[in-house]
């Protein structure tokens, strides 16, 4: 036997011998072979909006976008594969979904109605209708635990993300991760908080077009604008402008506008803002939201009681229950019905679908 051969049979045993022994299978963990070339995700904030705060420990680039939105879209964040975060934020719907509370993988339904993740990036005073959450990174944490969400674990999740065919990959691209062992839940909700970030609609809607000039309301919209925006002395003040002020129609606080009657403070069945502050002062408050692509997102209220916005209309005029945390701005508002068919056309002015054709709000699979 020749020298060369017999190195040749020495190699091929080494070989056979530890593929047949207990040694650990050893993946290819590197993934410098992919380029890390990030680059800042094209996106001008429109002029009729504040300018967004992005936080410099997580800039949005068109990477770290691309990742986050597979993330969103993914049941690979949830126990049994059958749900992802767009089962209850869908997209058609401004992100929202259309039930009064949302079912989680084990069908249990929450307490609580889903909420619009579109224009978050304007959110700063918290996230859910209790603001129990700082930041979009902290907030995408807990669905994925939630037992009546997708009822999963971040370890479980980590280790899905590891060893699939192409977010390695896509994670590397987007934080010049080195091995693929580097993936955690900070760098996947990093991800996800900079799609949500993108998320931005309502410069398009006829009530931002027509404060540019390009457009013209209808004499009923222009009435229901002066009475939400209390301008014509002629017409009832309808307050609304107070707790959803323009151009965000939202004031991001935290109010109680008369859903239900409570005796005591502690009487709420859903303590809300208080839950998390703990002051009696804050029982039964819920983050007043943003009213942009209102008529898309029914139904209505933090447990989704109204199932219309005449509904929800007919509430403020009713002046709401009484509870001593209820706003001094719900009170009876005497609107009539002719006057009720007005503000309702104006809240459809903030209609904005315009964001249907940008494909990178859309699912990537
Ligand atoms: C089972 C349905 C469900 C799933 C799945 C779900 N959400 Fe939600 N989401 C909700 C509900 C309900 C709320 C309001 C909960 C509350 O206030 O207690 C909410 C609130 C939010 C908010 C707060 C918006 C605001 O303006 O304060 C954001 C952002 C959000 N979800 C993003 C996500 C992301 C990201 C995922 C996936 C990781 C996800 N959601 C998965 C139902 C869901
Ligand atoms: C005192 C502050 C306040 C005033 C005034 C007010 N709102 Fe609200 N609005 C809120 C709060 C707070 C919520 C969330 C309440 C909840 O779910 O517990 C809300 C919720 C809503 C919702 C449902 C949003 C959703 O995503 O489910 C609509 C629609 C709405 N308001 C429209 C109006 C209109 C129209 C007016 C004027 C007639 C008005 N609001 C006046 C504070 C206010």
């Amino acid at each position: 036997m020749s020298k060369s051969n017999l190195i040749f049979i020495v190699l091929i045993s080494i070989v056979l011998f530890n593929s047949c022994g207990d040694d650990p299978v050893v993946i290819d963990d590197s993934l410098t072979d992919f380029p890390y070339t990030p680059e800042a995700y094209p996106i001008s904030y429109p002029n009729s909006f504040p300018k967004p705060v992005i936080p410099i420990d997580n800039p949005t680039t068109k990477e770290g976008v691309l990742l986050g939105r597979h993330l969103f879209y993914d049941p690979i964040l949830s126990s049994d594969s059958s749900m992802s975060c767009s089962s209850c934020h869908l997209p058609h719907k401004n992100f929202t979904d259309d039930m009064a509370t949302s079912k989680g993988v084990l069908g249990q339904f929450g307490k609580r109605s889903s909420m619009s993740t579109m224009n978050s990036v304007y959110a700063y005073n918290g996230f859910f209708w209790d603001g129990r959450s700082a930041s979009l990174e902290d907030q995408a944490l807990r669905p994925v635990e939630d037992p009546i969400e997708l009822h999963e674990n971040w370890p479980n999740v980590e280790a899905k993300l590891k060893k699939h065919p192409k977010y390695p990959e896509l994670f590397r691209k987007a934080f010049g991760i080195t091995k693929k062992s580097e993936i955690t839940k900070e760098l996947a909700t990093k991800a996800i908080a900079q799609f949500e970030r993108i998320l931005v609609t309502g410069q398009n809607s006829i009530f931002i077009r027509e404060k540019q000039g390009l457009v013209a309301f209808t004499s009923d919209q222009q009435e229901g604008h002066d009475m939400f925006f209390d301008l014509e002395p002629a017409l009832p003040d309808a307050e609304c402008n107070h707790c959803h002020a323009a151009n965000l129609l939202t004031s991001n606080n935290y109010l109680n506008n008369g859903l239900d009657s409570a005796a005591t403070y502690s009487d709420f069945k859903d303590y809300g803002r208080g839950s998390v502050t703990k002051f009696p002062s804050d029982t039964g408050k819920f983050k007043a939201p943003s009213l942009v692509n209102i008529a898309l997102t029914a139904p209505y209220m933090h447990d989704g009681r109204f199932k219309t916005l005449e509904e929800v209309i007919d509430h403020y005029n009713s002046g709401g229950h009484g509870s001593p945390n209820k706003d001094n701005l719900i009170y009876n508002l005497k609107l009539t019905t002719r006057q009720k068919k007005q503000l309702l056309a104006f809240l459809h002015t903030f209609t904005d679908t315009s964001y249907y054709k940008n494909p990178d709000f859309f699912s990537p699979f």
